[in-house]
């Protein structure tokens, strides 16, 4: 689906049609749109701008006469000329060449479909890993805000591994759940995601493998791949990822990694053990091989607390621990932690200065302020009653128009519910026909590509009202496809 933050003024005595066909050239014109960039199907344009097919097509017409765009049947329409490019002595270089060949490889078709779909007004989204707007703290990061505008905060760069104050609050709340790590074994990063992409960059070799939870979050990714290395799923049971395979996964597969979400893990919502965790450890350490722990969601359980984390065991610096305060409280804040032996952290420090100088030390102050100030415990407790609620609201719904039609699990935590539809159906054409009717979903296939059957449903970000009645007529969608 394509968005665009341009609208044609339908109250405004310029027809239709000559807007678009300004805001083309002008786009033409000033190279967003350079020679030979496709331009969006007519129908989806038109869609987009909120018009007529027919108005879209006038203003294709009249680029067409104009020489500015080509149409060829199969290749659809592309920029073929610009203003710019008559006047210029050199031609204007081939930026779709250096797009298919840059290192980093674009986003699954589905993931860049849903990240442009969630911003469409109105739309329903059924399986965003984030929470809800209503349960974003607003009123407090205002008070955050004023409080921090009391103090003398630095608004320069900051240290490589981060905001001294914040890497002290971490240290500090990382004691609370078990792991005992000072500010020097501390990276600030901007949010988990980049903590994944130093690792893929600054500590493993191209060609080797990295074990996952198959499905996981990580499929959902290409962080390590462009990075040259492979993702290597091991099945998941009811007690998490199942250890015991992994010396034979590790001997096969030439793994460098693994990399688990032991709380409430994305997509399945699955709770590790406290025995698996003993044991997968164990293995690592039999193996000598690294670990991961993304663990995200601890802080969302809603029935009782998790097991401590494997780091808080880890007595031999095998474990790279990972947090953030953007499932919990506010993913634009972009803050998030990693643990690790200091000469792991002094290196993805020296990478990250490299990347970005740091996360933004306004962020980091706010986030210092946040733990300092307890706000943070207070909200955690907040979000939890808040989350419980949603996840017995969503579960019910699920056994009104679902009963016959899937089979899940409730999740002790966390933000998602994993879906195993039973009728045999396209998961592409369901996607297709949720959207269509303003109901996006996050298919399986992208946690795990043999995952044709589920989805992730989350409970986290969509209003009650929107829950029920997504999932009502989710059921009707699935019933009249299956037939
Ligand atoms: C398991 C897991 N790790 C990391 C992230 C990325 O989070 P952040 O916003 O901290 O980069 C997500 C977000 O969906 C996630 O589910």
């Amino acid at each position: 689906m394509l968005t665009t933050d341009w609208k044609p003024n339908k109250s405004s005595s310029v027809p239709l049609h000559q807007q678009i066909t300004d805001f083309m050239k002008q786009k033409i014109a000033n190279g967003e749109w350079t020679v030979g960039y496709r331009l969006p199907p007519q129908r989806t344009f038109a869609k987009a701008l909120g018009v007529n097919r027919s108005t879209v097509v006038t203003a294709y017409d009249e680029l067409i006469a104009e020489g500015l765009i080509e149409g060829k049947s199969g290749s659809g329409t592309r920029v073929v000329n610009n203003t710019w490019n008559l006047l210029a002595t050199a031609p204007p270089p081939d930026w779709n060449s250096y797009v298919k060949v840059g290192t980093h490889k674009p986003n699954l078709p589905t993931i860049q479909e849903i990240n442009q779909a969630e911003f469409t007004p109105n739309i329903i989204r059924l399986g965003t890993g984030e929470l809800s707007p209503s349960l974003i703290p607003g009123n407090s990061m205002k008070q955050i805000f004023q409080q921090l505008s009391n103090k003398e905060i630095t608004y320069g760069y900051e240290e490589p591994k981060g905001l001294l104050p914040l890497r002290k609050q971490i240290s500090n709340y990382l004691r609370t759940i078990g792991i005992s790590a000072s500010p020097s074994s501390i990276l600030i990063v901007s949010g988990a995601l980049q903590a994944l992409q130093l690792i893929s960059v600054g500590l493993l070799h191209r060609g080797s493998a990295v074990l996952t939870e198959k499905p996981s979050y990580l499929h959902s990714l290409n962080v390590f791949q462009s990075a040259g290395m492979r993702l290597v799923g091991i099945p998941l049971d009811k007690e998490g990822i199942q250890a015991k395979l992994i010396p034979a996964y590790k001997k096969q597969q030439n793994a460098a990694l693994l990399y688990t979400i032991p709380s409430f893990q994305n997509p399945t919502g699955t709770l590790m053990t406290e025995e698996r965790r003993q044991q997968l450890l164990d293995f690592c350490q039999q193996e000598q091989l690294p670990l991961i722990e993304d663990d995200v969601y601890r802080e969302l359980w809603l029935d009782e607390t998790p097991p401590t984390p494997m780091k808080a065991s880890d007595k031999q610096g095998l474990v790279l621990y990972l947090g953030s305060l953007s499932k919990t409280l506010s993913p634009g804040l972009r803050i998030g932690w990693m643990v690790g032996p200091e000469p792991v952290v002094d290196h993805l420090a020296d990478i990250k200065m490299q990347t970005d100088y740091g996360s933004s030390s306004l962020s980091q102050w706010a986030a210092a302020e946040w733990f300092s100030s307890g706000l943070y415990a207070q909200h955690l407790v907040e979000v939890r009653e808040q989350l419980k609620m949603r996840r017995d609201f969503t579960f019910d719904t699920l056994n009104k128009y679902f009963s016959e039609l899937a089979v899940w699990e409730k999740p002790s935590g966390g933000f998602y519910i994993w879906l195993h539809l039973l009728p045999s159906l396209s998961m592409r054409k369901l996607f297709e026909k949720a959207l269509a009717e303003g109901i996006l979903l996050n298919p399986g296939n992208v946690y795990d590509h043999q995952a044709e059957q589920y989805l992730r449903i989350s409970y986290s970000f969509a209003s009650l009202p929107s829950i029920d009645d997504g999932l009502k007529r989710l059921s009707q969608i699935v019933k009249a496809i299956a037939k």
